[in-house]
């Protein structure tokens, strides 16, 4: 079963021989995109839909995001609006919370977040454990994540525990933990920060994970300029996220590098940090993606619009720049050639705007612009 998607006013392919085109249209055939191009050489298809002048992209990319947990933070929030810092140490409340739910309650709050990110056009989604900080919880949460959400991440260490010795945790993410997790998972990732896991410990659990073989990417330089980038691209990480405190050599290290710098601008809105540069790691030729690390703590956003539009107001992205990182760019990320664009072949997740450009993700922020979203070729 073909469908024509006629009458596109602009669409944003990513396709580097495509490009964006104006008075566009695409087919999908079954769940992948058939044929992109303009209007006047569209081909015939079983089913026609009328985008009457509409923007269409490529459904959004969210490749960081935290969605296995029970229990919300609003309080917490609260507080940081009077001027509370934020150090992470609210994860260990979500860990109570998480601990005490059952498998269902878990798998309906991640079919919740899921379905709200898809009504959003946000149509594939990488999701971490870290809420469980024992082997039977992390194990659990992989697995429950790996039922739902198109990537999945093993992040045992996320935060010691209360009470435990942080070398001795470290050494249990790098074998028991990992050796239950890793049959669940495609990555591995770690908290390296300050209170968190440093240097030499995110090295051990990522090392670990890669002799088992996970890839990793890491949580790096979040709240502050620490040695987490220069581990990610040591490593070859496929992703460094935060990046909100890099020093020059950090930013040449990610220019000089496949791992991507995926920034999380939800989490400097909602932790009142500064907005990480994103004009400078893109003046410095680095890839750079945007994601929303949607979770009750330091971002409970699950908005990629929201990302575009303050890339484009506080980072000095484009809003076309912002665009291409909330799709191809977390494609990246996550070492995916399937998403995050339109041309032939692609999977056919599609976002139609209510917009005639894709501009106005940025320029309209805040309000509901989605049309129509197709997941694999069916109507969200
Ligand atoms: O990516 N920084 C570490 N982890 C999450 C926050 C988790 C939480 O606060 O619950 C992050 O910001
Ligand atoms: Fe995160």
């Amino acid at each position: 079963m073909s469908t024509l998607i006629r009458n596109i006013g602009e669409l944003v392919t990513n396709d580097p021989e495509l490009g964006t085109l104006t008075g566009a249209a695409l087919v999908i055939d079954g769940d992948a995109v058939a044929w992109a191009g303009p209007s006047a050489r569209a081909p015939a298809a079983d089913d026609a839909f009328d985008a009457a002048g509409r923007a269409v992209l490529p459904g959004f990319v969210d490749s960081h995001a935290h969605l296995v947990f029970a229990g919300e933070r609003a309080e917490e929030f609260a507080a940081r609006m009077s001027g509370l810092r934020y150090d992470g140490g609210g994860i260990r409340n979500t860990v109570a919370t998480t601990r005490a739910a059952s498998d269902d309650e878990l798998r309906a709050n991640l079919r919740r977040l899921i379905g709200e990110m898809a009504r959003q056009g946000t149509t594939t989604v990488e999701c971490k454990s870290g809420y469980g900080l024992t082997v039977e919880q992390e194990e659990r949460h992989v697995r429950i994540a790996a039922e739902q959400a198109d990537e999945v991440t093993f992040l045992g260490a996320h935060v010691v525990p209360a009470g435990a010795d942080a070398g001795d945790y470290t050494r249990l993410v790098a074998t028991d933990m990992l050796a239950a997790c890793a049959p669940h998972a495609r990555w591995i990732d770690a908290f390296c920060e300050k209170g968190a896991f440093d240097a030499d410990q995110a090295r051990e659990v990522l090392e670990a994970g890669v002799r088992a073989g996970l890839t990793p990417r890491l949580h790096a330089n979040q709240l502050s300029a620490g040695p987490g980038v220069r581990l990610a691209v040591e490593l070859d990480a496929a992703s460094a996220d935060h990046c909100t405190f890099l020093t020059g050599a950090d930013v040449d290290a990610l220019a000089n590098s496949s791992t991507v710098a995926t920034l999380l601008p939800g989490v400097e809105f909602s932790t009142r940090q500064p907005y990480p540069d994103a004009r400078r790691l893109l003046d410095a030729g680095a890839t750079v993606a945007l994601a929303t690390d949607c979770n009750p703590g330091s971002c409970y956003s699950s908005s990629m619009a929201f990302c575009v539009a303050v890339a484009v107001r506080d980072m000095g992205m484009t809003p076309a720049e912002a665009v291409w990182s909330a799709t191809a760019g977390g494609a990246r990320a996550l070492r995916r050639t399937d998403v995050g664009h339109l041309g032939a072949g692609a999977r056919a997740d599609v976002l139609m705007l209510d917009a005639p450009s894709h501009i106005h993700l940025a320029y309209r922020p805040g309000v509901p612009q989605v049309a129509a979203v197709w997941k694999r070729g069916h109507r969200v």
